[in-house]
């Protein structure tokens, strides 16, 4: 499938005015880029849900926290396009940050509760550049459907609350996590990972696989299950900012376990 790269709001305005004229369906799914097989399975699945697939690349300043790696965030522009072609997308939305935040840009989307928990209290200001930057590029592209993963729940279940909130108009669709052999989730920050560190990191999932069967099985209380799977990840050598059982659907704390609910770290 051919495949088309635009790199600023006109070129992409242009080109999707065709598909748009002949009423193709439309999919977006924003990526940082460092493509790996979790976001080719997002590329895939939007290709069933659409006729035309716009992948966004676009390394998001404003949700990196000033001690974070936006600096050091894989960059590999030529390898995402060949991924994202081979996984189905026919467009490429590859911004530079001043066509995204042009001079003058100043609004932010504040979230609100939500932003500040979980992940949220580790990284302030982080869920309000995603709300940001996801919402500009709905807007940039008027999707039909956008897809997200399921390894980042909260910020699914931020978007899901961003789009309702806006009355923007788009179908949110969540896709659940790629993992490797071992367990480990894909992300693009395994990179950073060690030899050593990359040898234990599947624990987290077998830790967090446990809690789950653990939470449904044992006939005991949830705080004590939440809290003999935070003794184990500490033996591991995780450092762990939190461990939690969630509401699947609102991410209200859950004091015992209910269905649906989520473990969260
Ligand atoms: P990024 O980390 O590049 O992830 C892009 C999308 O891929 C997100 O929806 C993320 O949840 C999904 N994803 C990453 N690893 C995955 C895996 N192993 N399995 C399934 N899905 C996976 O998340 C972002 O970028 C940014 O915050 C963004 C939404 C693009 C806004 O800047």
């Amino acid at each position: 499938m051919q495949i088309t790269i635009a790199e600023t709001m006109d070129a992409l305005q242009e080109a999707l005015i065709l598909p748009a004229k002949n009423g193709k369906r439309i999919a977006l799914v924003p990526t940082m880029g460092a493509l790996h097989e979790g976001h080719k399975a997002l590329i895939r699945h939007a290709a069933t849900l659409a006729d035309v697939v716009i992948v966004s690349i676009f390394v998001n300043p404003r949700q990196f926290g000033p001690n974070e790696d936006f600096a050091k965030y894989p960059r590999m522009f030529e390898q995402d396009v060949a991924s994202a072609q081979e996984a189905g997308a026919s467009y490429i939305y590859a911004p530079s940050v001043d066509d995204l935040y042009p001079e003058g840009y100043s609004t932010s989307i504040s979230v609100g509760p939500l932003a500040n928990e979980l992940c949220g209290h580790f990284r302030p200001g982080h869920f309000d550049g995603v709300a940001t930057v996801v919402s500009k590029l709905l807007m940039r592209t008027l999707p039909h459907v956008a897809v997200f993963g399921e390894k980042d729940y909260q910020q699914l279940c931020i978007i899901r609350r961003v789009v309702e909130d806006l009355d923007i108009p788009v179908e949110i669709v969540g896709v659940p996590t790629i993992r490797e052999a071992d367990g480990l989730a894909l992300s693009s920050r395994n990179a950073y990972l060690s030899a050593q560190e990359r040898a234990v990191a599947p624990q987290l999932y077998q830790i967090l696989a446990h809690t789950g069967r653990q939470l449904v099985t044992a006939d005991r209380p949830a705080a004590d299950i939440i809290g003999e799977s935070l003794v184990m990840l500490n033996m591991h050598g995780f450092k762990v900012d939190y461990l939690e059982m969630r509401d699947s659907d609102t991410l209200e704390p859950l004091e015992s376990f209910a269905v649906p609910a989520r473990v969260l770290v």
